[in-house]
């Protein structure tokens, strides 16, 4: 069957692409395993290399409003999409009305274009933690209501709906995953408000300077990069019964402070030379990452089977086996 991964060429679409190439299969529609025989990453960027050398493999570069190019990519072959294409927290933020194309209409031209399809596909949606914020409890659990403080948050909630409706419609088989912050991301800062919590483990790393614009007490949940993978794949995996009306879920999210990211840095870093934090204060980041939940329970996701990283260490061994030369 085809896969489709938007949003393949960024962060997480390229490692979801070599996993999901590394696997072979997927339970296809019928609920039956089915062979990966082509994989595209759609994309309104080129990925900055090919996620892989595989003949399954075909990128193309499309805007995810463009619903001629989404029925051109989503055919009678598309089994399964992953659909992760979108503008983040700081730049949906900072352009509303990009922010609407993309996360609101991008994702609602995804679901119309799985809506014609002859059998309805598995849809796993990359939702976020962002859905909540503002007046929270001190520990976020299944039953908190999605409060979302910026239009990025307000965005992926109506997304969620969106999913659970056309679920609950027959059009998709579809889940959606409320990511925490994933880190450690390689590369340079990018425009999400979170990007400095990869910034100050990652800079330091390679020797060089980190700005962090939060405080050091700010506490965020997390997640690593293989976790939030194999989240995806396990999501897809999971019988649509698992899953009944409600297609959301919490992830499990590793709880940490600035401080003790920084703390568990120079624990793995033991004598190996880092570079410095230069602490720059940003009230509008600051504010976002504040109205963002830093501790949940993810009861829902435990017993569905989803796991948790267990060690900041672990997540900074992760990065430098994985990104660093
Ligand atoms: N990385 C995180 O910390 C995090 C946390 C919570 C949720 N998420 C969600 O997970 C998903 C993947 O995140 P990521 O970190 O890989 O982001 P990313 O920015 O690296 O990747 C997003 C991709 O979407 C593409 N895209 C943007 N606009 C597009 C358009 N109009 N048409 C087609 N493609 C378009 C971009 O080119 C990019 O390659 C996103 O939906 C994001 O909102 C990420």
């Amino acid at each position: 069957m085809k896969v489709v991964i938007t949003g393949g060429a960024g962060f997480l679409g390229q490692r979801l692409a070599r996993a999901l190439l590394a696997r072979g299969q997927l339970t296809g529609p019928q609920g039956r395993p089915e062979p990966i025989d082509t994989l595209v990453v759609f994309d309104a960027a080129a990925p900055a290399a090919p996620p892989a050398d595989d003949p399954r493999l075909q990128v193309v570069r499309g805007d995810i409003g463009d619903r001629a190019a989404l029925a051109d990519v989503l055919d009678a072959e598309t089994g399964s999409v992953f659909h992760l294409a979108a503008v983040v927290s700081a730049a949906a933020e900072a352009d509303f009305d990009l922010g609407m194309r993309v996360n609101l209409y991008g994702t609602l031209a995804v679901l119309e274009a799985c809506r014609a399809l002859p059998q309805p596909p598995r849809l796993v949606f990359t939702s976020s933690i962002a859905a909540f914020g503002g007046e929270l409890p001190a520990v976020v659990d299944d039953t908190t209501p999605l409060t979302p403080q910026t239009s990025y948050g307000t965005q992926k909630a109506i997304g969620e709906l969106l999913i659970n409706d056309y679920s609950r419609k027959g059009f998709v088989d579809g889940r959606a995953l409320r990511l925490p912050t994933v880190v450690v991301r390689p590369g340079k800062p990018n425009l999400a408000a979170s990007s400095f919590a990869s910034s100050i483990i990652r800079e330091p790393l390679l020797g060089q300077e980190a700005l962090c614009p939060v405080s050091p007490e700010t506490r965020l949940a997390i997640i690593s990069p293989r976790r939030a993978v194999d989240a995806l794949l396990h999501a897809h995996e999971l019988p649509p019964e698992a899953w009944g009306a409600y297609r959301a879920v919490n992830l499990p999210a590793l709880s940490v402070s600035v401080e003790e990211m920084l703390a568990a840095l120079r624990r793995v870093a033991g004598s190996r030379p880092l570079g410095r934090i230069r602490w720059q204060p940003d009230p509008h980041i600051q504010r976002i990452i504040s109205s963002w939940p830093a501790v949940f329970t993810s009861q829902r996701a435990l017993r569905l089977g989803f796991q948790r990283d267990a060690r900041m260490e672990e997540i900074i061994e992760a990065f430098i086996a994985d990104e660093l030369p």
